[in-house]
């Protein structure tokens, strides 16, 4: 099951996906491009790939897609890239966008991948992918409220992971840096004003993210040359936890 899967990073699985022999549950709501992607990908790899249109920023769409996670014992694999992003700061939002965003980029992600987990924990086997984005590691650069849900959506992975510990599930959430789609059109925004040297094309950025699935990798961040720096980061953030929660505030609160 990918959803966002009628165009750029979705649409990049479902053919990577497709062409390793998968046959595919296709989500999003526009339902041509979703045909036309489906048609092509049974004439090129002759796999099944079946269509569920709906709206994921609604509750219904979103019960629908997890009713036929927990339904459907042919589904192995979630992708879950279907987001959408938001040009401008916190003092811009408005209350329509901002809740669409946080529906379908927290709500329905966390609601399929809970569905996934329950069913593929059981089955002893399968694997959860979560789309991300590289402005969880820097709110710093703005764009407070995409950049949170891009958090909510590391922790969730995070924190899944070690729930799912031992029970032959594999979760990974990938964090694009950005990538050639349409995501920022989509906001209003575009990619003309970004330096190319930092716009991955979206074929790079899955099959990278692919390697670091086959690696094993539970955070998969595509640009970062030097992997000991994200795992430094970790590191520190490990040696953290024992000292957060204590009895005492610390002396310098005194
Ligand atoms: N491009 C980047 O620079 C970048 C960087 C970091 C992370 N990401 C993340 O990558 C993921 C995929 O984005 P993309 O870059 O491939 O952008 P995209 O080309 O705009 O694709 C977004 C996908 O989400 C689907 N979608 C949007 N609203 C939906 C809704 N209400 N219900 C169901 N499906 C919906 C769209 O399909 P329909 O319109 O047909 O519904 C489309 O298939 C997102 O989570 C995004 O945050 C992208």
């Amino acid at each position: 099951m990918i959803t966002g899967a009628s165009s750029g990073i979705g649409a990049t699985y479902a053919q990577r996906l497709a062409a390793r022999g998968y046959n595919l549950l296709l989500i999003a709501r526009n339902e041509a491009r979703l045909q036309q992607l489906a048609a092509e990908l049974a004439a090129c790899h002759g796999v099944q790939a079946d269509l569920l249109c709906v709206d994921l920023e609604q509750h219904s769409g979103i019960e629908k897609a997890a009713e036929r996670l927990r339904s459907d014992a042919q589904i192995s694999l979630l992708v879950n890239c279907a987001g959408v992003a938001l040009n401008g700061g916190l003092g811009e939002a408005d209350l329509d966008s901002t809740h669409s965003l946080l529906q379908l980029n927290l709500l329905a992600l966390t609601m399929l991948s809970s569905a996934a987990a329950v069913r593929f924990s059981l089955a002893g086997r399968g694997a959860i992918i979560n789309i991300g984005a590289l402005v969880a590691l820097s709110p710093e650069r703005g764009n407070a409220i995409y950049s949170a849900s891009k958090a909510y959506v590391l922790n969730l992975s995070q924190s899944l992971c070690s729930e799912l510990s031992g029970s032959g599930v594999q979760v990974q959430v990938v964090l694009p840096g950005i990538t050639r789609t349409e995501l920022l059109e989509r906001a209003g925004s575009s990619l003309a004003h970004i330096p190319p040297s930092m716009v991955m094309e979206v074929e790079d950025l899955v099959d990278a993210a692919l390697r670091g699935f086959d690696q094993g990798e539970l955070v998969t961040i595509p640009s970062l040359q030097d992997s000991s720096e994200w795992q430094a980061l970790t590191q520190a953030r490990l040696q953290l936890a024992p000292n957060l929660s204590h009895n005492q505030p610390a002396a310098r609160y005194s």
